[in-house]
């Protein structure tokens, strides 16, 4: 079996290493359109294989796509990452153009593959790749809420000095600092979160993975790498191994959550068809509120797609 990482920028090169560590394919290719880049960085993975002890051949291509053919799986990460300063939207101008070319390559090559977005603005990338791609729905999905639930559980354990294991979350909505935490369906164990921490230390916990993107951003100059492509291959492995996982990924709703023609993070079962499932979680008021600010925050971001007239 083959999966395609396109971007052999941070986040698709690790991407492809957590997939070739996991031993679960029997090729990944790495793809990007710099010279050289995705075969240096392949021969450089390779060469752990000894070392790290698995046996998936990681191969690099320099805008091949036919070293692509058949894939089951393929991971978009191509395009321009978050600097200092702008928001995820602020992308949208050129990762628009190079997420719709590449998807028409992988297209071209793989019609059966089961496409994962991670370019960002990531709710209307995704939507940008399932006009373009013109397959099922269900096949062609975003990363976002595995990375973002990430961070929350992450947080939590560190302050409940608890193992991050124990921590099961859902959080749903758009990629941004709009995103919905839930901490009614937040448990540590089974026991529910609220009953182990204080309401303000809760508070200030979403708060910061609202924003968990941008503190990265900050500190390092560009968007974070390793829990992204450590969060894109766990959704790769869900599907290539058929293990019927639910997570929060960003899918197309059609009247679910009251929400219609939109992509945003909500909990899904993934497994070898893509998306199996969604999941409707009964929502109180508040929550239903936070959803549809959400939805509007994506909505906005729809229209400067719209606006950019790219599939008149
Ligand atoms: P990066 O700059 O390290 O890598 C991007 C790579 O894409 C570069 O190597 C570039 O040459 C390549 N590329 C550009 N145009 C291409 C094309 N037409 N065909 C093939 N390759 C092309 O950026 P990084 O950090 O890997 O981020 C990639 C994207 O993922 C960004 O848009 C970033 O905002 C997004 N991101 C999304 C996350 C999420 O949760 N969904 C989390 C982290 C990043
Ligand atoms: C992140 O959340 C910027 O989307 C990127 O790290």
């Amino acid at each position: 079996m083959k999966v395609t990482v396109v971007g052999a920028g941070n986040v698709g090169a690790t991407c492809a290493q957590a997939i070739a560590e996991k031993g679960i394919v029997k090729e990944v290719v790495l793809v990007d359109i710099k010279d050289g880049l995705a075969e240096g960085k392949s021969l450089d993975l390779w060469q752990t294989a000894p070392v790290n002890y698995y046996d998936t051949r990681i191969v690099g291509s320099t805008n091949d796509y036919s070293k692509t053919a058949d894939s089951e799986v393929v991971v978009i990460t191509s395009g321009v990452p978050r600097k200092p300063g702008m928001s995820r939207d602020d992308l949208i101008s050129i990762n628009a153009g190079i997420v719709k070319s590449v998807t028409e390559n992988v297209i071209a090559h793989s019609p059966n593959a089961k496409i994962i977005i991670v370019s960002n603005p990531l709710d209307v990338m995704t939507y940008c790749a399932y006009l373009t791609a013109k397959k099922s729905k269900n096949e062609v999905f975003g990363m976002a809420g595995i990375l973002d639930t990430a961070r929350y559980r992450a947080f939590l354990a560190e302050e409940l000095d608890v193992n991050p294991k124990d921590i099961q979350a859902l959080l749903m909505g758009g990629h941004g600092d709009t995103m919905v935490p839930l901490p009614r369906y937040t448990t540590v164990s089974g026991i529910p979160v609220t009953e182990l921490i204080d309401a303000d230390k809760l508070d200030a916990i979403i708060d910061r993975t609202k924003k968990g993107g941008g503190e990265l951003v900050n500190l390092m100059g560009t968007s974070a790498w390793y829990a992204p492509g450590s969060a894109a291959a766990q959704m790769v492995e869900a599907i290539v191994l058929d293990q019927k996982r639910i997570f929060p990924c960003c899918a197309y709703l059609e009247g679910e959550y009251g929400l219609k023609d939109i992509y945003i993070g909500v909990p899904v079962k993934l497994g070898k068809n893509g998306i199996e499932q969604i999941i409707e979680v009964k929502l109180n008021d508040e929550e239903k509120a936070l959803l549809e600010g959400s939805a509007k925050s994506v909505k906005d971001v729809m229209n400067v797609l719209d606006d950019m007239r790219l599939f008149d």
